[in-house]
């Protein structure tokens, strides 16, 4: 697996989001944010990952994490009404844990998605 942590020496966050599709290609990365679910941070970057419940219900949006699962809060925004597969989050309702944020290191949160 590549490195994906660094130190970081700026102000800023470096928690990044990288999303990738079924066949393993990247096709978005951007800044993460501590306030709106992953499915959204990834739709407002213009990387689709379709919603439908947007509660936690359906497995719609479920995506796999491929690294650092230990950053995601799987229940951040609001319970999981169903149980996702080991690895697997449903990205409507998870976020990144608030306390990444403050990290002095730069990280690459790794998602793939099903749909
Ligand atoms: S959209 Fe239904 S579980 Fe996320």
């Amino acid at each position: 697996m590549t490195e994906n942590k660094q130190k970081n020496n700026s102000d800023q966050n470096w928690v990044f989001i990288v999303v990738q599709d079924k066949s393993w290609n990247q096709i978005s990365k951007f800044q993460a944010s501590k306030d709106i679910s992953l499915a959204a941070q990834s739709n407002q970057n213009h990387c689709e990952v379709p919603i439908a419940c947007g509660s936690g219900a359906c497995m719609v949006c479920a995506c796999k994490v491929i690294s650092w699962m230990e950053f995601v809060d799987a229940e951040k925004f609001w319970k999981q009404l169903i149980q996702p597969w080991e690895d697997y989050i449903l990205s409507c309702v998870a976020g990144v844990y608030d306390k990444y944020f403050d990290e002095d290191w730069y990280y690459e949160i790794i998602i793939q998605k099903m749909i």
